[in-house]
């Protein structure tokens, strides 16, 4: 699959049924994922793999705060909704050069990759956090040490079948009231000159109508390869 395919067909799935990657093939996926970057090559996180009866063993952790049946039930159920929970455990390197919010936001590019590797390959998989992540049975079920965080599960396993992802529309990745700034510094006093900035100040925004008035992409973007339209300050 082409990387852009990959980007684009790629949806966190709810609904997650066997088979679900090997630990084998989890690790090799994770060797690539890791690829992402990475500011000091820190990789502060690890995993843990949680798979069968342990489920729902974890499930029991998860319902520990749980005061009426009802939820306890719900809690329970939780790590049965695929056949392989990734847990993601955040290991900051602390008093590093590199800050603690760095380090997991390489964390976060890491899990990304690793999702449209496994999306390659055919899995399915979302990230999930919830009150579990904030569970002290469920810390030490993990065993985790203090200065860890729990960020979450991928839950992984194949597509089900019988539901259907929704595709996304294109362009609809950049929400409207945040256009793209290009073509100068916004909080600069003066506008850049003109030969530096031929195409002016303009808001970007990808497969936004751009307004009646928008200049075409070309002009936007100087060359950029970038399906965004543009529409003039
Ligand atoms: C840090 C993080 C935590 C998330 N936690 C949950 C969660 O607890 N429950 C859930 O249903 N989805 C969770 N998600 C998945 C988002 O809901 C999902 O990415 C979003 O709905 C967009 O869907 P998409 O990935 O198909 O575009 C989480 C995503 C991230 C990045």
């Amino acid at each position: 699959m082409e990387l852009e395919a990959a980007i684009r067909t790629r949806r966190s799935e709810h609904r997650l049924i066997e088979p679900a990657p090997s630990d084998e093939e989890f690790v090799d996926l994770l060797g690539w994922a890791a690829t992402a970057p990475d500011h000091g090559h820190l990789r502060p996180w690890r995993w843990i793999l949680v798979r069968g009866d342990s489920r729902t063993t974890l499930g029991v952790s998860f319902a520990s705060g749980a005061t009426d049946a009802e939820t306890v039930r719900r809690e329970m159920r939780k790590p049965l909704r695929a056949p392989l929970l990734a847990t993601l455990v955040f290991v900051p390197r602390r008093n590093h050069r590199v800050p603690d919010w760095e380090q997991l936001a390489a964390s976060s590019a890491m899990v990304n990759s690793l999702m449209l590797l496994l999306h390659d390959r055919g899995f399915g998989s979302i990230w999930r956090t919830g009150s579990p992540v904030d569970s002290a049975e469920t810390r030490t079920l993990l065993g985790l040490a203090p200065h860890e965080g729990l960020i979450g599960w991928l839950y992984i396993g194949s597509p089900d079948p019988t539901r259907r992802s929704v595709l996304r529309a294109p362009g609809t990745g950049q929400p409207p009231g945040l256009p793209v700034h290009a073509g100068g510094l916004p909080g600069a006093a003066r506008p850049a000159p003109a030969h530096r900035s031929p195409a002016g100040r303009h808001a970007l925004t990808a497969g936004g109508t751009g307004g009646r008035s928008a200049p075409s992409a070309r002009t936007c973007l100087r060359g950029h390869l970038v399906p965004m339209r543009c529409r003039a300050q």
